[in-house]
């Protein structure tokens, strides 16, 4: 017989002859963890829905912290969770708002840790919309100067990357200008660019007590069929300043991540949302998959699809994987 064929097994045929040709490759330098730091006293409540993951008071912040920094994970995400909301999201802004304390207290502790905190309106205000309303409506350019100074206050507590996801437009410019006004021309913003109006933040809504209250955010965040729209999002925030760009959710949208690697230079962010991590915990907790071999291929196929970052909640079981390796 004379067949002609490639022998794509010669490269496959042991374990050093597989490393040898891998082309991707997760580190922990790439993981950024998100945090769910709730105002109040002694909380440290598990997310129903989000095994492993927990509300956290001040008070058992340094805790956490500590095993982050021990796992070798050097940025975290900074979401807060207030005691009182109101119309205009007003913790939010709040020079001792619960994000703003939270940066302080990490940055006294673990100086070289790199604090990024989220900026959005949803977690603070009481009709659950990222920003000011009016009738049914949300507004966008009112929405931006409370977001400037969201931005503003959570860099004079220290905060080392500001990341805007309210997807209002405008928001890079706006608190470009307002950052450097203040004297934060050295700080970067992570930009939630692409976001899509997605069922896969559920978790998340549960565990920030942030669904809105009314309607939906599908006027703000992208449809789930749009691919331009994704390169539109981008290069306007490339134009307006953004350092970095984030697309999101990560899984269902890894063409997207793609698409933008291939069209823009900057950093690319992807965000592996709460829905995702449910997903596989309550399979894994079930039994019905290998929840550490489902996550690494995961979170390598994110880089893969051309991420140079990944903001997970399995950042700490990663990286705990990736030292045992
Ligand atoms: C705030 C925000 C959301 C998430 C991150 N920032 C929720 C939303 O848009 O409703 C979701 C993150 C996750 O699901 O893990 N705008």
């Amino acid at each position: 017989m004379d067949l002609q064929f490639t022998r794509h097994r010669r490269l496959r045929q042991n374990a050093n002859m597989r490393a040898l040709v891998r082309e991707n490759h997760l580190s922990i330098d790439d993981f950024i963890y998100p945090l769910f730091v709730a105002e109040g006293k002694d909380i440290k409540k598990e997310i129903t829905s989000m095994p492993g993951v927990y509300n956290l008071s001040l008070d058992h912040l340094e805790e956490e912290m500590n095993e982050v920094v021990a796992l070798g994970i050097k940025s975290v995400l900074l979401f807060g969770i207030p005691l009182e909301k109101d119309e205009c999201g007003g913790q939010a802004y709040h020079d001792h708002g619960i994000v703003q304390e939270a940066t302080r207290l990490i940055k006294a502790k673990f100086p070289e840790v790199i604090v990024i905190a989220d900026t959005c309106l949803c977690e603070y205000t009481s009709h659950g919309h990222c920003g000011l309303i009016e009738g049914d409506q949300v507004l966008n350019d009112a929405s931006l100067e409370l977001l400037v100074q969201t931005a503003v206050s959570q860099a004079k507590a220290g905060a080392d990357i500001i990341a805007p996801s309210n997807m209002m437009d405008g928001f890079v410019v706006a608190i470009r200008a307002g950052l450097d006004e203040a004297g934060f021309e050295n700080v970067p913003i992570m930009s939630y660019a692409v976001k899509y109006a997605s069922a896969f933040y559920g978790p998340f809504r549960d565990a920030a007590d942030s669904t809105p209250q009314f309607g939906d955010r599908k006027a703000y965040q992208m449809d789930p069929a749009n691919r331009m729209e994704a390169l539109r999002e981008a290069e306007s925030d490339l134009m307006e300043g953004a350092d970095f760009l984030i697309v999101k959710p990560g899984l269902p949208y890894l063409d997207i991540v793609r698409d933008v690697k291939n069209n823009f230079n900057l950093p690319l962010v992807i965000y592996n949302v709460s829905g995702e991590y449910s997903m596989v915990k309550a399979a894994a907790q079930n039994g019905w998959i290998d929840e550490k071999r489902i996550v690494m291929e995961m979170l390598t196929g994110m880089k893969r699809a051309g991420c140079d970052l990944i903001i997970t909640y399995h950042a700490k079981d990663a990286a705990r994987w990736l030292k045992e390796q």
